[in-house]
């Protein structure tokens, strides 16, 4: 049985590829990857690395040959013509390879009113899925936990966090913890033939004063919350090139649209989510 994983470079493909190789041999694994040259260390642990271009669906349909199981982590874009475009093209492949079944990543924001700018595609997701005949389980994670890490520098520069939520909630999950879930749900039938989505999220969510809080315990510093608008936030974070889409997200946090909980993680691994406090703890130096 051959399992293929896309984005194997990136931060939650490589993770999946790893906590896979923990579960099965490393001989059913194919790392499906963008640019070679990123995919260095993959080759030297003796992975079978195969080359695609989502935007090239000839290159996926060589790249899907013999594979059963396919763990699509979608490319960073915001351009919802070119994620729509991947997906097709991944679905494509799959159906001219016999590719029977599927774990697709999706994000917490997919609600029809929400502001972000790539929910249309994370509402089409599940949608476009359900018409079709495959056997798929969709991964919707909350906020990644990790990128607070090099975030906190800034924090206990500006004395605490500014985004542009007011009193609502953010829920997150480890980058870890979402890929260990992905590829158990490609291992476990009854979730792989499930058809339906699975939310990560850590066991609690947090108001911006009481993630502030911990953070403050865990840096030593003082990190308290002084919320800016979306407007400031997207002029603040533009020069980064994604300003103004981060805000929009902010804006759908804004009407509690990231702030869902589940208990899908402990049911799919059969244990607890890492927390935030120890997440940060392990993390921060
Ligand atoms: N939940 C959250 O809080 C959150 C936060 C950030 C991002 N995300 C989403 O989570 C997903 C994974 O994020 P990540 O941090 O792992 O991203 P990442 O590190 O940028 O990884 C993306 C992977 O996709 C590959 N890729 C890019 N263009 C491609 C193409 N045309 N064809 C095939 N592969 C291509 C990249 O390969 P190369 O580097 O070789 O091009 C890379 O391996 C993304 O869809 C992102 O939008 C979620």
């Amino acid at each position: 049985m051959k399992i293929a994983v896309t984005g194997a470079t990136g931060h939650l493909g490589s993770l999946i590829v790893k906590s896979l190789s923990e579960k099965i041999d490393r001989e059913d694994i194919v790392a499906l990857v963008h640019n070679k040259n990123h995919a260095k260390d993959l080759i030297k642990e003796g992975y079978e690395i195969r080359e695609i271009d989502f935007q090239n669906v000839s290159t996926l349909n060589t790249a899907l040959q013999n594979v059963d199981t396919l763990i699509y982590v979608a490319s960073k874009t915001y351009f919802i013509f070119d994620r729509i475009r991947e997906l097709e093209n991944v679905l494509s492949a799959m159906k001219e390879n016999h590719v029977a079944s599927l774990v697709a990543m999706s994000f917490i924001a997919d609600q029809e009113d929400n502001p972000f700018v790539m929910s249309p595609f994370y509402g089409y997701l599940p949608r476009r899925l359900a018409g079709t005949k495959l056997n798929y389980a969709i991964a919707k994670n909350s906020l990644y936990a990790d990128p607070l890490i090099p975030y906190l520098p800034e924090l206990i520069e500006r004395k605490g966090l500014i985004y542009p939520i007011g009193d609502q909630e953010l829920s997150f999950i480890t980058l870890q913890d979402s890929a260990e879930a992905m590829a158990t749900m490609a291992l476990k039938p009854e979730i792989l033939q499930s058809r339906k989505s699975y939310l990560l999220t850590q066991a609690r969510s947090y108001t911006m004063p009481e993630l502030g809080k911990i953070m403050t315990k865990v840096t030593s510093h003082e990190i308290g919350y002084h919320p800016v608008s979306v407007e400031e936030f997207g002029k603040i974070y533009a020069p980064e090139g994604d300003g103004e889409e981060l805000a929009s997200m902010y804006a759908g946090g804004a009407m509690g649209y990231l702030h869902d909980l589940s208990d899908d993680f402990a049911h799919i691994t059969e244990h607890e989510p890492e927390s935030m406090e120890h997440f940060l703890a392990r993390n921060y130096y």
